[in-house]
């Protein structure tokens, strides 16, 4: 069967393991004679499943019982406005901090609804560093902090948690679940699926009950009222996603949790940086100190040769390494189920193209 060597940025490559499972049983899940998507999601198949689910990620994570596990839709775009329209109003201030374009989106759709305080802002160093704790000015009382914590298009990625006058609220879609998380420091955390936990189409969100007691008392639509989904289903829930991702957290759980792939993931990233930095060929684009272990970004000396090397790769069977169409260059994107191989073959290819073309 044929794998590539898939550095997509998401939706992004899956552990093998729970591709095969999923196709093994598709067609009659359980012996029941009916795939899960073909029944109801308020039967006995499809509840254990959602459970389980909720119960892995928390055994995962850490989190105790203050913490709920909400599966939602809307992708973690629907959080950009979502989280705002909880915690908001005219009255209410909340501090982000402005790290890339998805920051950027996030501060767009929270100004809709209450005050925005951008506690610091990269734009004008065209995103290439983090701040450090210094830089931020936090406004006097906020809501809370929103962080992205790992940046997809810009490879940059917070060491650890800012810290903050106020519970974080995380966009960690491209790094969740990659490392441990200093749970303590967090009101919400959401992320959209499709980079290090299953198919698009289902936005996990994890909040505290002692967060939700901030909610704002103006009427929030029924929908995005985070307490609609809280302990219920209150409507169909998106049943392939979130059973997809029950076997990627299975996975996790069987590899050794956080603590594993921290390190697993490191050591991939360390072996590509480690590349970038031999000589002036490759060129990474942001400061070392911001690198993402889950983005790697870069350059050629010569940008002119990055459509080779981007043509030369496919040949090879390395896929998607195009950067974001907002900054071109080439990004290897090394989430938890890109195997060791893969950053092994890259390496070797760049190793070979910079041979034939230094
Ligand atoms: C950090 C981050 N936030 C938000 C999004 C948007 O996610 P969605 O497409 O699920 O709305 C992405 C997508 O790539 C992302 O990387």
């Amino acid at each position: 069967m044929k794998r590539v060597h898939n550095f997509s940025a998401g939706p992004a490559v899956l552990p093998l393991s729970v591709l095969e499972k999923a196709q093994e049983e598709f067609s009659n899940y359980r012996n029941k004679g009916a795939s899960i998507i073909e029944m109801s999601h308020r039967g006995p198949e499809y509840t254990e499943i959602h459970t389980q689910a909720e119960m892995r990620l928390k055994q995962i994570t850490g989190a105790d019982d203050d913490w709920e596990v909400l599966f939602l839709q809307g992708g973690a775009s629907m959080q950009f406005l979502q989280v705002a329209v909880n915690f908001l109003n005219e009255e209410r201030t909340a501090d982000y901090i402005d790290t890339g374009s998805w920051s950027s989106k996030a501060i767009k759709e929270a100004k809709m609804f209450g005050g925005v305080n951008v506690a610091f802002s990269g734009k004008e160093e065209q995103y290439t560093r983090l701040p450090d704790q210094i830089e931020l000015a936090y406004s006097d009382a906020p809501e809370y902090v929103h962080i992205t914590s790992n940046n997809t298009i810009f490879g940059t990625q917070f060491a650890k948690e800012p810290d903050a006058p106020a519970p974080l609220v995380c966009d960690a879609s491209s790094d969740f679940l990659s490392r441990p998380l200093d749970l303590a420091k967090y009101g919400l955390i959401y992320a959209g699926a499709q980079k290090n936990l299953g198919p698009s189409g289902v936005t996990v969100v994890m909040v505290r009950k002692s967060f939700m007691e901030r909610q704002r008392v103006e009427p929030i639509p029924t929908i995005l009222n985070y307490k609609t989904h809280i302990g219920k289903l209150f409507h169909t829930p998106p049943v392939f996603a979130v059973y997809m991702v029950n076997y990627v957290l299975e996975w996790i759980l069987e590899k050794g949790g956080l603590d594993y792939f921290q390190a697993f993931n490191a050591d991939k990233a360390t072996l590509l940086y480690e590349e970038l930095d031999r000589d002036d060929f490759y060129r990474g684009t942001v400061e070392k100190g911001s690198r993402s272990a889950m983005n790697v970004t870069f350059r050629i000396h010569d940008e002119e040769l990055e459509s080779t090397f981007l043509k030369e790769a496919a040949q090879q069977d390395l896929v998607a390494l195009k950067g974001h169409r907002s900054v071109g260059g080439i990004r290897a994107s090394i989430y938890n189920a890109c195997p060791r191989e893969s950053v092994e073959a890259l390496v070797s290819f760049m190793k070979d193209f910079r041979a034939a073309r230094g």
